[in-house]
C-alpha cells in the first residue's frame, strides 16, 4: 500500500479509550458495508468495482479513447457533480499545471462544460471551439439534468453546423443509465456511442465506470492502473478485520470521535496544487453522503501553503470547531534543489542542498504543529507519490471511508435526497410545466 494514516495530533483530543469504542462502531458499520444490510445498500456496486471491471470494459473505454484522440485535439466532457469531478480530479491530479498551455501532449485535452450555468464560460467555450476538431462526452445517469443538458444542446447544435448529422454520429459519446432519461433516449434515436452506468452506482461512487474511465483515458492516462491500485487498497480495506490497523476504519473512527467533540467541520489540506479537484471530489463524496438529517461533518478545503496567507489566521485561531486531514505526497516526480548563491542577497543560503519537496515537508510538519498547539486536531494521510495507481488507491479509501462513515452517522450515505429542493425551485421558477403551484407558492415568498 502507498497510503498511510496517521493520528498523532488527534490524541490529545480523543482518549484512547474513547477511540476504542470508535474503532468498534466503525467495525460493526464495515461489516454492514460488506454485508449489504444498510441503507441504501441496493448502491453499493461500487464496492466490488476494482474486482469485477472487466478487461474487454476496459478494451473498449480505451479503444473508444484512441477513436476520440483521432478525431481532434479536444474532448468537452458535459456533466456535473459525480458525473465529472472524479475524472477531473484525476486528470488535473497527473497533468501538468501548464498542460492547457502545452502542444502535443499525450492525449486530448479535456474541457468542461455543463457544470453551471454561466453564460459567459459557455459563449467563450463555443467561440473557442468554433474552428477547433472536437467531441464530445456527455455524462448523465438520470439524463435529465438541467446544467449538463443545457450545455449538451449548445454543443450539440455547434458540431450539427460544424459536421453535419452523421460527422455529429462519430463525434458524441453519451455515458448514462442503460435504460432511462432523455439522454439515453437522444442517445438511442441518434445513434451516438453509449456507454452503461451501473444502476447500483451512484454518480460520487462512479470514478471506476466509464464515467470517470473515458475522460482519464482520453487524456493518456492508464485506466488499468487506476484500476489496480483500487485493487490492491480495496483487499487491504475488506480483509484486514484489524480495527487498529485497517486504513478506512482507522479514518472513518478518528472523524466520528472528532465529531462527538463539536468538531464539526473537517478541513481537507493539500500541499500541492494538482489536488485541487481532488479535494473537490472529496468534498462531493463526503458532504453528499452525510449532510442529512441535521447530520454531517462539513467538508471544506484548503490549499497550503497558498491558503496560509488567506485561511491561516482562522485556522490557527478561529473558532474551534473544526478539525484538519493533511494530505501530503511523499516524492515529487522531479524535483529541485535549491542551490548556494555567492552573494546571500536573499538570505535563502541555509536551504542549499534541500530539494523543494523537503522544504514543502517542512512547512507541513511546522503547520501541523502550530495548529496543533491551537487546538486543531489533525489526521495526516501520506500518499508515496502520484501516480494513476496511488490515484486508485486514494479515492477508492475515500470513496469506502466515506459508506463506513455515513453508517457510523446513522444516515443512508448513497442517496441524496436533498438536491431535489433547488431543481424544483428552479423548474418552477422557470416556468416548467407541472411546476404552476410550487411557482405560485415561490413568487409570493419574493416580494
Ligand atoms: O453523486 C451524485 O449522485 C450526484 O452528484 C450526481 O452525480 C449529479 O447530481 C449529476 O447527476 P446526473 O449524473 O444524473 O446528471
Amino acid at each position: 500500500m502507498n497510503l498511510t494514516l496517521n493520528d498523532r495530533f488527534v490524541k490529545d483530543f480523543v482518549t484512547a479509550n474513547e477511540m476504542e469504542n470508535f474503532l468498534k462502531k466503525a467495525e460493526d458499520a464495515k461489516q454492514t458495508v460488506l454485508n449489504r444490510n444498510g441503507k441504501g445498500n441496493e448502491f453499493l456496486g461500487w464496492l466490488d468495482l476494482p474486482e469485477t471491471i472487466s478487461a474487454e470494459s476496459l478494451k473498449e473505454i480505451r479503444d473508444t479513447a484512441e477513436q476520440i484522440q483521432s478525431l481532434g485535439s479536444y474532448l468537452v466532457v458535459v456533466g456535473i457533480g459525480g458525473s465529472y469531478l472524479g475524472a477531473r480530479a484525476v486528470i488535473e491530479g497527473l497533468s501538468s499545471p501548464f498542460h492547457l498551455l502545452e502542444p502535443n501532449r499525450k492525449g486530448v485535452t479535456i474541457l468542461y462544460a455543463g457544470h453551471h450555468l454561466d453564460s459567459d464560460y459557455h459563449s467563450k467555450l463555443l467561440a473557442f471551439l468554433e474552428n477547433k476538431d472536437f467531441c464530445v462526452n456527455v455524462i448523465s445517469k438520470s439524463g435529465t439534468t438541467t446544467e449538463p443538458a443545457i450545455a449538451f444542446r449548445l454543443l450539440l447544435s455547434l458540431l450539427e453546423r460544424k459536421y453535419g448529422k452523421d460527422g455529429v454520429k462519430k463525434r458524441v459519446f453519451s455515458t448514462t443509465d442503460k435504460s432511462k432519461g432523455a439522454l439515453k433516449k437522444l442517445s438511442d434515436e441518434s445513434g451516438f456511442k453509449t456507454f452503461e452506468i451501473p444502476d447500483d452506482v451512484g454518480g460520487r461512487y462512479s470514478f471506476l465506470t466509464p464515467v470517470g474511465l473515458l475522460p482519464i483515458a482520453c487524456s493518456g492516462f492508464q485506466i488499468h492502473q487506476l484500476v489496480e491500485g483500487a485493487k490492491s487498497i480495496s483487499k487491504e480495506l475488506k480483509e484486514n478485520k484489524d480495527p487498529k490497523s485497517n486504513l478506512a476504519i482507522r479514518y472513518a473512527a478518528a472523524r466520528n470521535a472528532l465529531y462527538s467533540k463539536n468538531k464539526k467541520i473537517e478541513v481537507l489540506v493539500s500541499y500541492h496544487p494538482n489536488l485541487f479537484y481532488t479535494l473537490e471530489w472529496w468534498k462531493q463524496l463526503f458532504g453528499e453522503s452525510e449532510g442529512k438529517e441535521g447530520k454531517g461533518i462539513f467538508p471544506a478545503s484548503v490549499q497550503f501553503t497558498t491558503d496560509l496567507h488567506s485561511m491561516g489566521q482562522y485556522l490557527q485561531d478561529g473558532e474551534r470547531n473544526l478539525f484538519e486531514t493533511v494530505i501530503q505526497i511523499e516524492s515529487a516526480k522531479s524535483d529541485i534543489y535549491l542551490t548556494e548563491k555567492s552573494d546571500n542577497g536573499d538570505g535563502l543560503n541555509y536551504l542549499a542542498g534541500k530539494t523543494l519537496t523537503e522544504v514543502n515537508h517542512q512547512a507541513t510538519l511546522g503547520t501541523l504543529i502550530a495548529h496543533h498547539s491551537g487546538n486543531v486536531p489533525c489526521l495526516e494521510l501520506n500518499l508515496k507519490s502520484l501516480s494513476e495507481s496511488t490515484m486508485g488507491e486514494l479515492m477508492y479509501f475515500f470513496e469506502f471511508s466515506c459508506a463506513i462513515s455515513g453508517y457510523m452517522l446513522g444516515v443512508n450515505p448513497f442517496d441524496q435526497p436533498g438536491v431535489e429542493d433547488y431543481k424544483n425551485n428552479m423548474f418552477a421558477l422557470l416556468g416548467k410545466k407541472g411546476f404552476e403551484e410550487k411557482r405560485k407558492e415561490l413568487l409570493s415568498k419574493l416580494i
